[in-house]
């Protein structure tokens, strides 16, 4: 079964209006509420005082809709009492600034007597619901998140890094604090990389605002701390989970944020049963496209290589200060069926009703804050009918790949310390890369380094520049035996501690790629080097590695600039296999016509033959049962060539060569 269900907030309103909510929620088709996430202080109105009578009473009357009950551990809201009692668990800024009461997650994850209360906090609420039959599943808090730079941090990474390196020395050397007599003598003496002397001025600076970056810091410190915080919130969530484990054997999860990328979900998801997220694809600070929703998907499934469950998806216009665009007729359920696509075995929206008070009062439910049930409503009803009639497909269908995308957050970590170029994005060239090869209809698993190469056929790495000998022998292996790997500019040029290799560049890939480094063109103030090849013309606008080859062979040459000539983009053949070094950026066309390219060399599988704009084709199989999900992204019909004879899940019809796809459609085709 297909949990199909909603986040509920019963605390929000008055108790005569649950039933009412409760059955409008059975008769459009759901089975599941999430609840309880933000209610400490509503579950804990005093310390040591637990009130759970009010969610009994909210939880029996779901129940008695049959609707099951996901519950959330509510730390993420800490209650004021406990707060003012202990103010050191307020996280605290990079410039050392306390973060105050009046939002939420104001706590650091490394406070120790806020690990104490979160524990007791979950505990009782397991040992309370333990036995109740229609509870299904946990989350643990809710959107884990950023930095703190507290004393219990400080003395907390100490205690990291010691574990780490064992040695005062071995850390100096892997730090290479002789740099600007940075050397420490004793443990206590290590520092958090917070403000110092030499940092800009405003504490969100990224890769876009270099010049008042806050990442001046030594790179080995500044990468070990975000390691560490990672670490910390894992272990934080780790500690909730085993509360949780000792009272039930049911799925505990947490909802993660898709592309967020301060914690390493690989990480936090190991301890998880399923991993879940939130996707609001359009909401007031922008909106994704299709590619980027659907990478999410495919990093959300490849964070275990299983199926997941979406815990939050936009039901409503939304924002906190201003709305997003209103979603269109339509758009729900294709972003459901995107969602099921990649792999969601359970579909929650966010919210059922909209709220009338706190921050969120713009962020738009199912229900308008009238609480009627209006077009957002009808189609929700439409779609838990549809979806409920094929849950026995959907629900154990595996994603059919061929090539996998590889994401590192370690490297993220680094790139986003010092992001060689102002337009240099790690996570922006991820998306190019995923984005040029599914708009070819290619699957594909986002997934981590740690994974199984030996099932695709093609390996993307891009900028993967920390490398250690061991990712460099799985890869010589993965390609030796065949496999078709993508590397690009950036990669190899880092030890697995941020310092910069003394190889020659692309360092522990020399071999592989073929290619040296004779030098590089970081390119600056919009300028742009032209690049010629094979596959067309194209441009480069952020990096130009200018490349010796040794083995390999060039299939793309720069045509301006001093290196007008040299090679840009290679192939080297390796074992059985073969490596792509791309040595620049390339503007979307000729990334397109690039991986075009590869992916016919390499004879990559496409689920359509023909390339059919804003339209995702998605291969999947249940039970040797073969289907295809059509997904069409645009406001307008999309005629969609097909090879060989499907069945259209939903109405039964018969479709042979080709099928209309009306604007936003979807359709469920079993392969026959
Ligand atoms: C999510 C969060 C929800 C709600 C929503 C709208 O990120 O988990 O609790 O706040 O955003 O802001």
């Amino acid at each position: 079964m297909m949990w199909f269900g909603v986040d509920y907030y019963p605390e929000h309103w008055p108790e005569e209006r649950w039933p009412l909510d409760a059955k409008m929620m059975r008769e459009a088709g759901m089975n599941t509420v999430r609840l309880a996430e933000f209610a400490w202080a509503l579950l804990e109105p005093e310390d040591g005082l637990y009130d759970f009578a009010w969610l009994d009473r909210a939880i029996e009357v779901l129940t008695r809709e049959g609707i099951q009950i996901i519950l959330g551990t509510p730390t993420a809201a800490a209650p004021k009492w406990l707060m003012d009692k202990y103010p050191d668990m307020y996280p605290v800024d990079i410039y050392g600034l306390t973060k105050g009461f009046g939002t939420r997650r104001h706590y650091c994850p490394n406070n120790k007597i806020y690990r104490q209360y979160s524990v007791l906090i979950a505990r009782r609420m397991a040992e309370h619901y333990k036995d109740h039959k229609h509870i299904v599943a946990w989350q643990i808090d809710n959107e884990f998140g950023g930095a703190c730079y507290c004393q219990s941090c400080l003395q907390a990474f100490r205690l990291w890094v010691r574990n780490k390196y064992g040695t005062i020395d071995k850390l100096n050397k892997e730090w290479g604090t002789v740099f600007w007599s940075h050397t420490y003598r004793h443990w206590d003496e290590i520092i958090l990389p917070a403000y110092s002397s030499s940092d800009g001025f405003s504490q969100n600076a990224g890769a876009q605002q270099l010049l008042s970056t806050p990442y001046n810091h030594n790179p080995g410190l500044l990468l070990d701390y975000q390691r560490f915080f990672s670490d910390a919130t894992a272990e934080y969530q780790r500690l909730q989970i085993e509360e949780i484990r000792a009272c039930t054997n049911l799925p505990i999860t947490h909802n993660l944020m898709g592309h967020f990328s301060e914690l390493d979900y690989f990480d936090l998801a190991r301890d998880l049963d399923v991993v879940c997220w939130d996707n609001y694809p359009n909401n007031m600070w922008g909106k994704s496209s299709y590619t980027q929703v659907s990478m999410a998907h495919d990093l959300m499934r490849g964070l275990k290589n299983k199926n997941f469950w979406m815990m939050e998806q936009q039901s409503g216009p939304c924002g906190w200060h201003m709305m997003g665009d209103t979603p269109e007729p339509g758009q729900l359920r294709l972003w459901t069926y995107q969602a099921v696509a990649h792999g969601a075995e359970a579909m929650v929206y966010f919210r059922w009703r909209s709220c009338t008070v706190g921050i969120e009062q713009y962020w738009h439910g199912i229900l308008d804050h009238d609480g009627i049930g209006r077009r957002r409503y009808r189609e929700i009803k439409a779609i838990g009918a549809e979806i409920s009639a094929l849950s026995g497909l959907l629900v154990g269908s595996d994603n059919v790949s061929s090539a996998a995308l590889i994401k590192s957050y370690d490297n993220f970590w680094s790139h986003r310390g010092q992001p060689h170029n102002v337009n240099f994005n790690y996570n922006g060239l991820l998306d190019a890369y995923y984005s040029a090869v599914a708009k070819q209809h290619v699957n594909l698993d986002v997934t981590s380094v740690e994974s199984d190469f030996s099932k695709y056929k093609l390996v993307m790495m891009p900028a993967f520049n920390l490398v250690t000998e061991a990712i460099a022998a799985k890869c010589e292996a993965y390609v030796e035996q065949g496999g078709a790997l993508v590397l690009t500019f950036r990669s190899g040029t880092r030890t697995w501690n941020n310092q910069m290799t003394t190889l020659t560049v692309p360092g522990l890939f020399k071999q592989l790629a073929g290619v040296e480094l004779e030098e590089f063109d970081s390119v600056n103030f919009g300028r742009t080097v032209r690049v010629q090849s094979a596959f067309g013309e194209g441009t480069a606008s952020v990096w130009c590695d200018v490349l010796k080859t040794d083995g390999a062979e060039a299939i793309a040459t720069y045509a301006s600039h001093y290196y007008a000539g040299e090679a840009a983009v290679t192939v080297n053949s390796f074992g059985k296999g073969r490596v792509y070094y791309v040595g620049c950026d390339l503007d979307e066309a000729a990334l397109g016509a690039l991986t075009e390219l590869i992916v016919k060399k390499e004879g990559i599988p496409t689920t359509l033959s023909v390339p059919t704009n804003g339209l995702e084709a998605i291969e999947k199989v249940k039970d040797g049962q073969a289907f295809l999900m059509l997904l069409n992204h645009n406001n307008e019909h999309v005629e969609c060539p097909l090879n060989g004879i499907y069945e259209d899940a939903m109405n039964g019809t018969k479709v042979k060569d080709r099928i209309t796809v009306a604007p936003y459609g979807v359709h469920v085709l079993l392969k026959r």
